[in-house]
């Protein structure tokens, strides 16, 4: 079973220096991450593209801690399994793509995978609600998904995450509960402080004049 109460760090390569992706990866690793969190995006979910498997092989090849892979894209059923031959060790899946969203999370769970559920701002938590208990980690987007770099959407989503551990805690679940967007020194307290435990930041931890130091603070 997953512990929901430990904090997690978990860089976005997003926000890495491409074209030296095994330096930044290590770099990210003696700075004392967790996980190193990929954003795959398929310029229909939304509107840009980033990378795809291939991306998260090399990525695979440099790091044996947990890839945390966040599918942004519209039809996760048809490529959540070439992520897994990647070398993907968490996928997440949105709530608002076109699949069969507990046969998805089902297949990622039999391959050996955790099995994460994507809700945006503009998403109604209830859209969630019926497969909580199918999940190993629910991703509460903290900004609309695309881009780095943008401000962290408070009002519209820290009631998700508290909503989301009054149900963990009311069903029995362990699931994790994720923010991803905006998430730095200052907003990473507010997060917790409503129930989130695995913090995902790219700008505020690649772009850091010291990580290490950024991500010591984010784990006070
Ligand atoms: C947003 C992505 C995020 C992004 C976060 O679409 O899902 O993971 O990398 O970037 P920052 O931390 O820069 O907001
Ligand atoms: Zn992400």
């Amino acid at each position: 079973m997953t512990d929901c109460n430990q904090r997690i760090i978990a860089p976005s390569i997003l926000a890495a220096d491409w074209s030296r992706v095994r330096e930044e990866v290590e770099r990210a690793e003696f700075a004392g991450a967790d996980w190193h969190h990929l954003d795959v995006m398929d310029g229909h979910f939304v509107p840009n593209i980033s990378f795809g498997p291939q991306y998260v092989s090399a990525v695979r090849s440099c790091s044996d801690l947990t890839l945390d892979v966040h599918l942004m894209i519209e039809r996760p059923d048809l490529y959540w399994e070439a992520f897994v031959k990647s070398g993907a060790d968490r996928i997440t899946v949105h709530v608002e793509a076109d699949h069969d969203i507990p046969d998805t999370l089902e297949k990622i769970g039999k391959a050996g995978c955790g099995r994460g559920l994507a809700i945006n701002p503009d998403t109604d938590f209830g859209d969630v609600v019926p497969f909580l208990d199918q999940i190993d980690l629910l991703l509460v987007m903290t900004v609309r998904p695309g881009f780095g770099g943008q401000a962290f959407m408070e009002t519209e989503t820290m009631p998700k995450v508290a909503e989301g551990k009054r149900l963990r805690e009311e069903r029995g679940l362990g699931y994790h509960i994720e923010v991803d967007g905006g998430i730095d020194t200052e907003t990473v307290a507010i997060a917790a402080e409503h129930g989130a435990n695995v913090m995902v930041a790219g700008t505020s931890l690649y772009r850091a004049e010291n990580m290490a130091d950024s991500i010591l603070k984010m784990r006070e």
